[in-house]
């Protein structure tokens, strides 16, 4: 982190407001990213998001904008809900709390605005990003859609297809209630376990290791889909010393937006 920047606990989190803020989240997500112009949301889609109801938050440190998080309204089914599209934090401010920050911004302000369902996408071969929905959050997920948006120009996809679990966070239940609240993680009974070797960022990097990392998203590809088929959501998430993460699948019984049967396996709606 720069010198002349704030420290991690000064950052303030609070909605964008001028054109000029909006710019610094374009910016920022092109420096996360990396994406080709092609692949950027633009300058505009941040305007229309904050005039009709979704959300831009930024994380601050003085006039610099360090992270945001970025929502658009959905419906399903006839229910209003947020989709959570972007969640970035500068490279130099990770680790210090500010993406944990930044949803719980979204939570307030999606409840203030009367709304119980934040959705997003996430690669599930990150597994800080894992880690972060699933423990950190208390999101659940019962839904993947494979190679969601085609091939992307991020060098964070490393070139494979873009797959993607579907987190849910249901705001106001019991269990993100007594997470967040309470600090107390959900008790549910393990009846599935799907691994992530940490070397998968590495792989994904590496134009000879690439194929590993193809290995591992296809054979989870094909366990995910198996699992929510047979009823299963993922419900928590495990990572040991060596980086290494896990899923943990279990049953519960969810809310759910979707029309009965359409909750489950290979699907989006
Ligand atoms: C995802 C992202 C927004 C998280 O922001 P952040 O400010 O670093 O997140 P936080 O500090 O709130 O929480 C991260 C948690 O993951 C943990 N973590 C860090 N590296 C990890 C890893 N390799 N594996 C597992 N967990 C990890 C952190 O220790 C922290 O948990 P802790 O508070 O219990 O220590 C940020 O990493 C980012 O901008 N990534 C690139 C863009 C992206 O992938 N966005 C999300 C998908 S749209």
């Amino acid at each position: 982190m720069s010198s002349s920047t704030a420290a991690p606990d000064q950052i303030i989190i609070r909605k964008c407001i001028s054109l000029d803020e909006l710019k610094a989240c374009v910016d920022l997500q092109k420096k996360v990213w990396n994406f080709d112009d092609v692949d950027i949301v633009p300058l505009r889609l941040f305007v229309v998001s904050q005039k009709i109801g979704g959300q831009v938050i930024g994380a601050f440190s003085g006039d610099q904008l360090v992270g945001f998080s970025f929502s658009i309204p959905g419906s399903r089914n006839g229910h209003s809900y947020l989709h959570s599209h972007m969640l970035a934090v500068r490279e130099d401010f990770r680790n210090y709390g500010l993406g944990r920050k930044l949803k719980l911004a979204q939570r307030d302000d999606a409840i203030a605005k009367g709304f119980e369902l934040l959705e997003w996408t996430f690669d599930p071969l990150e597994i800080k990003n894992a880690y972060l929905n699933l423990v950190k959050l208390g999101a659940i997920t019962r839904r993947y859609s494979v190679n969601h948006y085609g091939l992307s120009s991020s060098p964070l996809q490393g070139g494979l297809p873009t797959d993607r679990l579907v987190a849910e966070w249901w705001l106001k239940s019991n269990r993100v209630v007594n997470l967040l609240e309470k600090n107390q993680p959900p008790q549910f009974t393990i009846e599935k376990k799907i691994h992530v070797p940490a070397e998968i960022y590495a792989w994904k990097a590496s134009d000879t290791n690439r194929g590993k990392a193809a290995e591992v998203q296809k054979r989870n590809r094909e366990e995910f889909i198996a699992a929510f088929r047979a009823g299963l959501a993922v419900l928590s998430y495990e990572r040991d010393s060596q980086g290494n993460g896990t899923f943990l699948l279990g049953r519960d019984q969810f809310q759910s937006y979707a029309s009965a049967g359409a909750e489950q396996g290979n699907h989006e709606d």
